[in-house]
């Protein structure tokens, strides 16, 4: 059974953590709270609880490494991993920034091993279905995606909204599309706590001429987790705050009938929910993780996407700061 050492027991880490344990052997915890240590060690008695990465790392019957620390420690954490010669799970983002990510799949695919981004949403049921519908063309030609992300909190200190909120959208609008925009706009306020911005707006151009957009905010009446695809021929929402009809295809389209040669019109037809599937994306996630690690990190797919995202953070960041 493949032995995992978990670092980072917090409000997320907590989940990441309970799923390890369920599907493989967890081997180390390794929180640097005293308090934590505690619970977990009563909760895992079989595990061994710590404070120091180092001795986890160490430990060379552990194969992989599941972190989920806070965003700034992601980077020197994962590098010590794969130094270490362990496959990797990190919490996203795995690096703040595009030459750190660089190094780090540089790391994996020299060693072999495997570095998988915790891009939870990519294994949301909801989403797949949305991802088999554009793959099918069954949505036609795709002009449009765009991403809402926001709520009043949680408010985050040591990262931005961009950063926070982002990277969920980011990471399924650039694997919806399967392109790297060639234009990232970002335009954002920070009323709340200097230099971190609580807003932000994004708009990407991408080299197929097709436009996506996020809006992220903590700062906001309305608590929205949605998707929109709009084709050419029908047009498909993934809304993760319904709890039965995540996803919605609407066949509206435009339309240009050839009696009126040069005038558009709209065609409206059905508004149907396709059946999805109840699977915690958690668990089908690091089950792929697992997959990946009895197997081989093959093309080193899940770390690449992860580069990609890395990059457009990037590039977002920097058109926010020049503002
Ligand atoms: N995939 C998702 O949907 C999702 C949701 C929320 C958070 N996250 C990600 O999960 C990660 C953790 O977020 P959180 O909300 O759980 O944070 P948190 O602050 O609640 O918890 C972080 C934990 O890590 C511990 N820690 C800090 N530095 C450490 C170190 N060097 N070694 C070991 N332990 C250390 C802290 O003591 C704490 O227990 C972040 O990267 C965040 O982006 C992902």
């Amino acid at each position: 059974m493949i032995r995992v050492a978990h670092a980072g027991v917090g409000g997320w880490g907590k989940n990441v953590v309970r799923v390890v344990g369920e599907l493989t052997e967890l081997a180390w915890v390794i929180d640097t709270d005293e308090g934590r240590q505690a619970e977990y060690a009563a909760r895992y008695p079989q595990a061994t609880v710590t404070g120091s990465f180092a001795d986890a790392l160490a430990d060379e019957t552990v194969d992989a490494v599941a972190i989920a620390t806070p965003v700034p420690t992601h980077y020197a954490l994962a590098k010590q991993a794969l130094e270490a010669g362990k496959h990797v799970f990190v919490e996203k983002p795995p690096a703040m920034r595009g030459e750190e990510m660089e190094e780090l799949v540089a790391l994996a695919r020299a060693n072999g091993l495997v570095l998988m981004p915790g891009h939870l949403l990519l294994y949301h049921p909801g989403l797949r279905k949305v991802k088999e519908l554009v793959d099918a063309g069954e949505l036609g030609d795709v002009a449009c995606v765009y991403g809402n992300r926001q709520n009043l909190g949680v408010i985050r200190s040591n990262e931005n909204a961009l950063w926070s909120l982002g990277v969920h959208d980011l990471s399924v609008i650039l694997w919806l599309l399967g392109e790297e925009p060639t234009e990232a706009v970002a335009h954002g306020i920070d009323r709340l706590q200097k230099g971190i911005e609580d807003v932000v707006f994004c708009f990407l151009r991408f080299p197929s001429g097709r436009v996506a957009h996020m809006h992220l905010s903590w700062l906001d009446p309305h608590k929205m987790r949605k998707m929109t695809v709009v084709g050419l021929e029908k047009m498909v929402v993934f809304d993760d705050m319904e709890l039965e009809r995540k996803v919605t295809v609407y066949e509206k389209a435009p339309w240009e009938p050839a009696s009126t040669y040069g005038e558009w019109r709209t065609r409206t037809g059905d508004i149907f929910s396709p059946k999805i599937a109840n699977d915690e994306p958690l668990r089908l996630e690091i089950e792929h993780f697992l997959e990946l690690v009895a197997n081989g990190p093959g093309d080193h797919r899940e770390a690449l996407d992860g580069l990609r995202v890395v990059r457009a953070l990037d590039r977002l960041t920097e058109s926010l700061r020049v503002g």
